[in-house]
């Protein structure tokens, strides 16, 4: 039976556990970089569903892998072997060109990084685990305890113990912090409170750091990963980590986490200690195969940089009262303003463009990576016309 918008509306509704702010339309199809609502308006998508689905909707050779698996295998427990997940191990060590040879499957973000905080336990028998403030981890119990928001943490206390948040960007701090601790785990751009990057200066301070102290430098590039104009973000700066977390666009929208370590790492991992009944399974390493071939591409890096900049370019030259600052890296974009980013995000809707929030007062935009110049320059347009409708004060918001 197809149900109307209203239907969908109306059934989620009564059913769920009332945890997200809810936009008031209903995504029932996509392709390229567009969405379609259930009453057949066309949205463009600079949000690719919180930067998941980086070759757009529906992109045929994954479409076409995961058909072919599903026909085939989908599922297939980590204790046995099996050639897609073989395949994308491959596929993904090219792309880590050495550096982490070892890799551990789970189904999201935060997994990976609740994965990674036990590797770097295990891995140095030490407890303390250093964050950042702001930082942005994921809602599990581990991921939550790293991470630095505070709003997302209070219901749930308390969270795990020998957990310590310090200013992002402050050496000092992480000097005095890491002494003794098993690991440092940092985002290279922050994305959930705004798209803040850290400096090559933080991270090679960083790298030096734990390598005097002993602890683990763990990079979450669970969102930055393909997005900035490198590969993975931290090779901007080329302070390597010891341990990296993975997942949103490794699979263009299927669940997938992953976590990489070094071969020091994974030598002290002991047998049997973490697993996971679905992590990499066929169907979701067949759709990541086709989607890190795309990535693999010779000119995927400097499109994304390319057409980035010039977006950032395009949002910093716009002149508005409401905006604070422009920033961003690659295609890892976000517009603070000086009030609540709703009405804004609201009036882009309303006109066929979707962003979505960083903290409360980010336009954030995190397209799919295909898209052309001509996509972002609409997208800039739309976000201009929004500022004008949207007043500045709460209560001037005209947007419906
Ligand atoms: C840097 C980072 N780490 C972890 C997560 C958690 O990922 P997931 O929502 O897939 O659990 C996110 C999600 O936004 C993230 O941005």
């Amino acid at each position: 039976m197809q149900a109307t918008e209203r239907g969908i509306v109306e059934i989620e509704d009564e059913f769920r556990i009332p945890l997200y702010h809810k936009r008031d339309i209903a995504l029932v199809r996509g392709e390229g970089p567009y969405l379609w609502d259930a009453q057949g308006k066309r949205y463009l998508d600079m949000m690719s569903n919180y930067g998941v689905a980086i070759l757009g909707h529906s992109h045929p050779a994954v479409t076409a892998a995961i058909v072919e698996q599903a026909g085939r295998l989908v599922s297939c427990h980590q204790s046995f072997y099996n050639d897609t997940r073989a395949q994308f191990s491959d596929a993904l060590q090219a792309l880590l060109r050495g550096t982490l040879r070892h890799i551990s499957f789970g189904n999201s973000g935060a997994e990976a990084v609740e994965a990674a905080l036990k590797y770097a336990r295990a891995a140095t028998g030490r407890q303390r685990l250093i964050s950042t403030k702001r930082a942005y981890h994921g809602r599990t119990f581990g991921a939550l305890s790293v991470t630095g928001e505070q709003k997302h943490r209070e219901s749930f206390a308390p969270l795990l113990d020998c957990c310590e948040q310090i200013p992002f960007g402050n050496l000092e701090a992480a000097r005095a912090s890491l002494t003794g601790a098993a690991a440092m785990i940092v985002e290279p751009v922050q994305g959930e409170s705004g798209v803040r990057a850290a400096s090559e200066e933080y991270l090679h301070g960083l790298r030096r750091i734990c390598d005097d102290t002993g602890a683990l430098l763990i990079y979450d590039e669970v969102q930055t990963a393909f997005r900035t104009g490198r590969t993975f973000a931290f090779e901007h700066s080329g302070a390597a980590p010891d341990i990296m977390t993975l997942a949103k666009p490794l699979a263009n929208g299927l669940p997938i986490g992953v976590t990489v370590v070094s071969s020091h790492v994974a030598s002290a991992i002991p047998l049997g200690s973490h697993g996971s009944t679905f992590g990499g399974n066929p169907l979701v390493c067949a759709a990541g195969i086709a989607t890190l071939s795309v990535v693999a591409e010779p000119n995927f890096n400097r499109h994304v940089s390319e057409v980035g900049q010039t977006f950032l370019d395009r949002l910093r030259a716009i002149e508005h009262p409401l905006i604070r600052e422009a920033r961003g890296l690659g295609l890892m974009v976000a517009v603070e303003l000086k009030r609540n980013a709703s009405p804004v995000l609201q009036c882009m809707q309303h006109q066929g463009v979707l962003a979505i929030p960083a903290g409360s007062t980010c336009v954030r935009f995190l397209p799919p990576l295909i898209v052309e110049e001509e996509h972002l320059t609409h997208a800039a347009e739309v976000f201009e016309e929004a500022l004008k409708t949207v007043g500045e004060k709460e209560e001037d918001a005209r947007c419906p």
